[in-house]
C-alpha cells in the first residue's frame, strides 16, 4: 500500500465520518425539535408530568400507566384517570385519581392543565393545606373532590373565587378553624359537603343551593342554619334579660318572658317549617316587586304582571319545573283562563338592565316558524324571566333518553321531521336572520317539540347574555356536563364560537336521533370504549360497521336507506376539520332531500342569501343532493 492511496483512503473515511456526523447532527436537531414540539410546549403534558413527579405513588399506578415517552397527538388522553376534551388533543378535561393511595401535598403543577373542569383526588393520603391561591390554580373547575384525605389547616378564602364550582366535596379530612363565609357566594353549587372535619363556628349561608345539615355533619363546633342557631349572640341577650328580670325581682316579668319565649320559639319553628320547601326562596325574594309588568312583544292583548306569572307557576314551585337547561330553569305557567306558557328563569345574567333590555328587543324581533317564540320578559330585582309559548312535548333530549321502559317511542318519520325542522331553524339563524345569530349551545335539550312534534329551537341569542367578560367562554365553563359531547374539537383550543361549531353540535343531535344514544355515554359501545358518541360512530365508520350505530328499533321497517344517508350527513357535520363540515344551509338541503317523500309541511323555506360568496358550495350541494336522491 502506498502512502498516496492510504491518504485517499483516509480522506474517504473522513468524508464518510463527517457526512454521518452531519446526519447525526440533523437527526439530533430534529429529535430536539420534535420533543420540544410534543413535550416542552405542551402545557397539559407538563401539568401531568409535574403531578406524577410531585406525588408519591406507593402502588405504582401512575408509574406504570403514565408513560411520557410516547408523544403522539393525544397520548396523555389514554392515561389512567385522564379524560381529554378530544381524544387527539392533549387538552385535559378531567382528572380522576381517586383511591390510588397517593401521598404528598396538593400538586401545584395542576395549574398548567388550564382547561380542567373536574378534579377528583378523593380517597388518597394527601396532606398539608389546601393552597390559598387555589382559584389561580384551577380557575374553571366545576367539580372539586378532595374528600377522604388528610388535608389540614383552614379552608382557604380563595376557594370562593372558584366561581364555576357545581360540586365541592371536602369531607373526611382534618380541616380546622372556621369556614370562610364567602363560600356562600358560590352561586352555582349544587352539591356541597365538609362533613367529618374539625371545623367550628358559623356555617356560610348558601342562598339558593340545596345545602342541608348533612353537608356539615360530624364537626365539633358548627352552628347556624341549617344547624342549630349559634349560641354566642343569643346567649348574651338571654342572660341579659334574665339578669335584668332578677334584678327587678319581678316574678311576673319572668312569666311574661316565658310566654314571650314560648311564642317566639313557636313562631320560629313555624317559620322554619315554611322555609324554602321547594327551593324557590328566590321567588319569595321578588314578592315585593309583584306589580311589575311583563313587557310583551308585538301587540299582544294579554297584559301580564309578575304576580300573574307567580300565580300561574305556584310561586315557581318545583312541581312546575319542566326542564333545566344551560341557560336556566324552565317552568310551566298555567293561567286562570287555561292558557299555558313557559317561563324561563335565566341563570346568572350579569349584564346591566339596559344591555339586557336592548338584547331582548333584538331577540323579540327574531321570529321564525322553527324557533320558540319569545313573547315577553320581565326584570324583577336581580331576576330575569323570559316568557315563551308552551311546547307540549318538551325537549328532544327527554323524548329520546328519558323513557321509563328504556326505549323511545319516536318513530323514524317523526325523528326525520324533527331533524329537518331544526336544521331549517338553524340555517335561518345562520344565513337569513339579520343580524346573523350563532347559537353556541345547540343540544337536544334546546330543541323543543310542540303538541304536533314540530321542532322549535330555543335559547338562541342567549349565550351572549350569560357571561360578562368572555362571552365565548360561556359554553366552555358553564358546568353543564350534559353539553360536553356537543362541543366541537377546535372550540377547546380556540374558544371562538363559529357557525361551523354550531354545525358540529347539530351533527351530534342528529347522531342522537338516529342512534338513540346520549352524546357522552354510549350504552351500546363495548365496555372498554372510553369515547363519546361522535368518537364511537367515527370508529364504527372506520371499521365499515356504520350500520351498527343505528337504533335497532328503527331498522327493518323500510327506512334503512334513509337511516344510512342520515347517518352520513351527521358524520359530515362532526368532521374534525371545520372546513369539511357542510354549512347549516347545506345540512338542511341534504336532510330535506332524504325526507322528500314524506312531504312534511313547511311554512317557511330558507332562501339562500344572494350575497353568499360560496357559489362553489352550491355546485357541490347540487351534486351531493343528486347523489343522495339517486344512489
Ligand atoms: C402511543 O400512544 C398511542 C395512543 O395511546 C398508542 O396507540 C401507541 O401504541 C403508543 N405508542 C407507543 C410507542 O407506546
Ligand atoms: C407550566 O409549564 C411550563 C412549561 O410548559 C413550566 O415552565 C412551568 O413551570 C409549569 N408550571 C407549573 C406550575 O408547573
Ligand atoms: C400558588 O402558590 C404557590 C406557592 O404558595 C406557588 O408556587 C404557585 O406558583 C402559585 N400558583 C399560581 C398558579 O399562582
Ligand atoms: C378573589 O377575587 C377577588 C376579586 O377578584 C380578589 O380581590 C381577591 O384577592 C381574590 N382572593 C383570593 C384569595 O384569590
Ligand atoms: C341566588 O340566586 C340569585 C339569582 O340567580 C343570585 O343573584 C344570588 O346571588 C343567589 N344568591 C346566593 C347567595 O347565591
Amino acid at each position: 500500500m502506498t502512502i498516496g492511496s492510504g491518504l485517499v483512503e483516509l480522506a474517504g473515511i473522513m468524508e464518510l465520518n463527517s457526512r454521518s456526523f452531519i446526519k447525526a447532527l440533523v437527526i439530533c436537531l430534529w429529535c430536539f425539535l420534535m420533543s420540544s414540539l410534543s413535550h416542552g410546549s405542551d402545557q397539559d403534558v407538563s401539568c401531568l408530568r409535574s403531578i406524577k413527579e410531585s406525588l408519591q405513588d406507593p402502588n405504582n399506578i401512575l408509574e406504570s400507566t403514565w408513560n411520557f415517552n410516547n408523544g403522539t397527538a393525544g397520548f396523555i388522553c389514554s392515561f389512567t384517570g385522564i379524560d381529554c376534551w378530544h381524544a387527539q388533543d392533549n387538552k385535559v378535561l378531567s382528572i380522576h385519581l381517586s383511591g390510588m393511595g397517593l401521598k404528598g401535598s396538593f400538586p401545584f403543577g395542576i395549574a398548567n392543565c388550564s382547561s380542567l373542569q373536574t378534579l377528583d383526588l378523593s380517597s388518597n393520603d394527601l396532606s398539608g393545606e389546601i393552597p390559598s391561591n387555589i382559584s389561580a390554580i384551577i380557575p374553571y373547575v366545576t367539580t372539586l373532590d378532595l374528600s377522604s384525605n388528610s388535608f389540614s389547616g383552614k379552608i382557604p378564602v380563595g376557594l370562593a373565587n372558584c366561581t364555576y364550582l357545581n360540586v365541592l366535596n371536602l369531607d373526611h379530612n382534618r380541616l380546622s378553624g372556621q369556614i370562610p363565609p364567602q363560600l356562600g357566594q358560590l352561586s352555582r353549587l349544587k352539591k356541597f359537603s365538609i362533613a367529618s372535619n374539625l371545623l367550628v363556628g358559623p356555617v356560610p349561608q348558601f342562598g339558593n343551593s340545596t345545602v342541608t345539615a348533612e353537608s356539615f355533619a360530624n364537626n365539633p363546633g358548627l352552628c347556624g342554619y341549617p344547624l342549630s342557631p349559634c349560641r354566642t349572640a343569643s346567649k348574651k341577650s338571654y342572660t341579659g334579660i334574665v339578669v335584668g328580670a332578677l334584678a327587678a325581682g319581678v316574678l311576673v316579668g319572668t312569666v311574661v318572658l316565658g310566654l314571650a319565649m314560648f311564642f317566639f320559639v313557636r313562631r320560629a319553628s313555624m317559620k322554619k317549617k315554611e322555609e324554602d320547601p321547594e327551593g324557590n326562596k328566590w321567588a319569595r325574594s321578588i314578592r315585593g316587586t309583584k306589580r311589575i309588568r311583563v313587557s310583551m312583544f308585538g301587540d299582544s292583548v294579554f297584559k301580564m304582571r309578575l304576580s300573574d306569572l307567580m300565580k300561574a307557576t305556584d310561586n315557581f314551585g318545583k312541581q312546575n319545573i319542566i326542564g333545566h337547561g344551560t341557560m336556566g330553569t324552565i317552568y310551566r305557567a298555567r293561567f286562570e283562563n287555561g292558557s299555558l306558557y313557559m317561563v324561563k328563569r335565566l341563570q346568572d345574567t350579569q349584564h346591566s338592565e339596559k344591555e339586557f333590555i336592548s338584547e331582548m328587543a333584538t331577540l323579540g324581533s327574531v321570529k321564525h316558524n322553527d324557533l320558540v317564540p319569545l313573547l315577553g320578559f320581565c326584570i324583577a330585582g336581580k331576576e330575569r324571566l323570559l316568557v315563551y309559548n308552551y311546547m307540549a312535548n318538551g325537549t328532544v333530549h327527554d323524548q329520546l333518553h328519558q323513557k321509563e321502559d328504556g326505549s323511545s317511542s319516536l318513530e323514524w318519520p317523526t325523528r326525520l321531521k324533527i331533524a329537518i325542522g331544526a336544521a331549517r331553524g338553524l340555517a335561518w339563524l345562520h344565513h337569513s336572520c339579520n343580524p346573523r345569530i350563532i347559537h353556541r349551545n345547540i343540544s337536544s335539550k334546546c330543541v323543543l317539540l310542540n303538541a304536533n312534534y314540530d321542532p322549535k329551537i330555543s335559547d338562541f341569542g342567549l349565550a351572549r347574555l350569560m357571561n360578562p367578560i368572555d362571552t365565548h367562554l360561556s359554553t366552555f365553563v358553564n358546568g353543564e356536563f350534559g353539553d360536553l359531547g356537543y362541543v366541537a374539537p377546535e372550540y377547546a383550543r380556540t374558544l371562538v364560537a363559529t357557525p361551523k361549531g354550531d354545525v358540529y353540535s347539530f351533527g351530534t343531535v342528529l347522531l342522537e336521533l338516529v342512534t338513540s344514544e346520549t352524546p357522552t355515554h354510549v350504552i351500546k359501545a363495548p365496555e372498554n370504549f372510553k369515547g363519546n358518541l361522535v368518537e364511537w360512530v367515527i370508529e364504527l365508520s372506520r371499521s365499515s360497521k356504520l350500520k351498527d350505530a343505528i337504533d335497532k328499533s328503527l331498522v327493518g321497517k323500510g327506512f334503512n336507506h334513509e337511516l344510512l344517508q342520515f347517518l352520513k350527513v351527521a358524520l359530515n357535520c362532526v368532521s374534525e376539520d371545520p372546513k369539511k363540515r357542510p354549512s347549516m344551509f347545506e345540512v338542511y338541503q341534504l336532510l330535506r332531500a332524504i325526507g322528500e317523500r314524506y312531504h312534511f309541511p313547511s311554512d317557511s323555506e330558507i332562501i339562500l342569501p344572494l350575497d353568499t360568496s360560496d357559489v362553489d358550495n352550491i355546485q357541490e350541494l347540487i351534486v351531493a343532493r343528486e347523489e343522495i336522491s339517486y344512489q
